[in-house]
């Protein structure tokens, strides 16, 4: 079956607010993002995810939007994005927006006309329940940590949903108005050029009852009420039918909560085209109380993928986004920076599905180690050290550290590093929204430019074997080990076979084959026998036919 745009390329996610600031005001910017379009170019990119770039409040960076159709003025103008979409066409990148459409900022039209007037039509584009004076309208929790039920401002018993922030209001997918609205929004971006959405927290849009969920569960009280409704489905197809099938354009969901049987329907009804799951992420942190670490398995880690690669479904892949730490910190080693990094690397682009790269994961960017709460601006970090405190018997710096080292989201979003000057080349030193990340001084874009053996030069090198290669981008993939130290699967289409290779692990391994291989991509430059395979080692090998 002949592949879709979004499927043949490697899509690159920006972080706007700390990507480049090209007015130096602190706040990365359009234009910024403009300057760098033959940087991505170079590197091989070609899509690029916009994380929120409307007007929003920034309570959660965007993720709180006030106004679907307007450009935040710190990140620029309408025009700026116009010329934006103008010079990404001229080299062949697609551009993808960020579609928040769960919930709008509480400070959106919308939601200052549901308050301010209790007869507006727009009461009923979000989720207004009377409670008590004391009581909540029903038990559900927020996903951030919290009740998702806040007071309206002016009312003692009326309020309103938020699974998020508590500036994060639910839309109310019950009111076809709503739906009408969003299929205009989507409508709008399809017309200015814009290829396709990232589906934020797609999957809880729909609210199927608004029941109290059993007493007994102690964590995402109301979540069988929210994920993965027929509601949901339905809602999706009307947007597919009514708008995304008149465009030549694609949905990308964040869909945390499911399994591979939903994935699957997501795709057979249309709902969704891909989208990013959530299993492997927990290789290193407990599912149910994440800012509990565990020890990393990169087996564990390996067979959440294997089991999504072994679906049906066409994947969007990652490591690494806005929302999780940085990727050699958590599953690699600082002491073989490059082994480490260039093996994710090829875990990343030789899997079956789109592979998505976060800003600065090419250069292998780490977390910040010098992250504390008072520098933190992530919101959910807040919430989550408030709710700690409450629940857990841990002095105050254990419980910050384990914050910080599990689900600090403020490693990911600190400025792009570009060179060693101040800032990291971000902007020309004024103090940027969130504090730089030090490393920039010791590692930037520009001194792995200039490093033939650097991260970002095999980023690029394996970046165009994988579009050089049919194999790796249509060929099926079947696993062969999946250990804490030996991974290996191969790539097939018609009759090409590769072989890649990993060494998931900072000690030596042994790998056994009775396979003819010939290597032809490596992260080693020496040859490396099977009996004695060195920490990291990634390979692509071709498995040749008899006589080859
Ligand atoms: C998604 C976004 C995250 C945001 C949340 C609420 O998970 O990726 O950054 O905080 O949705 O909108």
């Amino acid at each position: 079956m002949e592949l879709k745009e979004f499927q043949k390329r490697v899509a690159y996610q920006i972080y706007p607010s700390s990507f480049k600031d090209s007015n130096n005001d602190g706040w990365g910017d359009l234009k910024g993002i403009i300057s760098k379009l033959d940087y991505l170019k170079d590197l091989g990119i070609g899509l690029i995810w916009l994380s929120p770039i409307y007007v929003s409040p920034l309570k959660d960076m965007g993720y709180d939007i006030a106004d679907y159709k307007k450009i935040n003025p710190l990140f620029g103008t309408m025009d700026d994005f116009d010329q934006l979409i103008k010079k990404a066409n001229e080299l062949d990148i697609k551009v993808v927006m960020d579609l928040v459409i769960n919930h709008t900022s509480t400070e959106h039209e919308w939601f200052k006309k549901a308050v301010s007037d209790p007869n507006s039509p727009y009461r009923n584009y979000y989720i207004i329940q009377k409670g008590s004076k004391t009581k909540a309208p029903n038990n559900w929790d927020s996903m951030f940590s919290g009740k998702a039920w806040k007071k309206l401002p002016n009312s003692d018993d009326e309020y309103y949903l938020h699974l998020f922030c508590d500036d994060q209001a639910d839309l109310n997918y019950h009111n076809h108005q709503v739906v009408e609205e969003i299929k205009d929004i989507i409508k709008f971006w399809l017309d200015k050029g814009v290829y396709g959405f990232r589906c934020d927290v797609i999957n809880c849009l729909y609210k199927s009852t608004l029941k109290n969920d059993s007493p007994f569960k102690i964590l995402e009280k109301g979540s069988k009420y929210y994920f993965n409704q027929d509601g949901f489905f339905k809602v999706m197809k009307e947007i597919r039918e009514d708008v995304l099938d008149k465009y030549d354009t694609f949905l990308l969901g964040e869909t945390s909560h499911i399994d591979v049987k939903m994935g699957e329907r997501f795709i057979k009804e249309r709902a969704l085209d891909t989208f990013f799951e959530f299993d492997h992420i927990y290789c290193d942190k407990h599912k149910l109380i994440p800012i509990f670490k565990k020890k990393f398995s990169s087996k564990y880690l390996m067979k959440q993928i294997a089991k999504w690669q072994n679906s049906n479904v066409w994947m969007a892949n990652y490591l690494e986004n806005h929302d999780q730490l940085r990727s050699i910190s958590r599953y690699g080693s600082k002491k073989y920076f490059f082994e480490s990094g260039s093996l994710l690397a090829t875990l990343l682009l030789t899997l079956r599905g789109t592979p998505f790269i976060y800003q600065g994961e090419e250069i292998g960017t780490l977390n910040d180690e010098n992250i504390t709460l008072e520098n933190t601006n992530d919101v959910c970090v807040h919430m989550a050290y408030q709710k700690a405190k409450k629940a857990l018997p841990f002095s105050d710096q254990k419980i910050i550290k384990m914050i910080n080292e599990t689900i600090n989201r403020d490693h990911a979003r600190k400025p792009m590093m570009f060179d060693d000057s101040i800032n990291g080349g971000f902007n020309d030193g004024q103090k940027p929204w969130l504090d730089a990340n030090n490393q920039y001084k010791y590692n930037n874009v520009l001194k792995q430019q200039n490093d033939p053996h650097s991260l970002l030069n095999y980023y690029k090198k394996i970046i165009k074997f994988r579009k050089d290669n049919d194999v790796l981008v249509e060929g099926d993939i079947k696993f062969e080990y999946i250990t804490n130290k030996i991974n290996s699967y191969y790539r097939l289409k018609d009759g090409k076979v590769y072989l890649v290779l990993l060494n998931f692990s900072n000690k030596k391994a042994k790998y056994q084959t009775v396979l003819k291989l010939k290597r032809v991509l490596a992260n080693y430059e020496e040859e490396m026998p099977f009996d004695n395979i060195k920490p990291y080692y990634a390979a692509i090998y071709e498995v040749l036919k008899e006589g080859e």
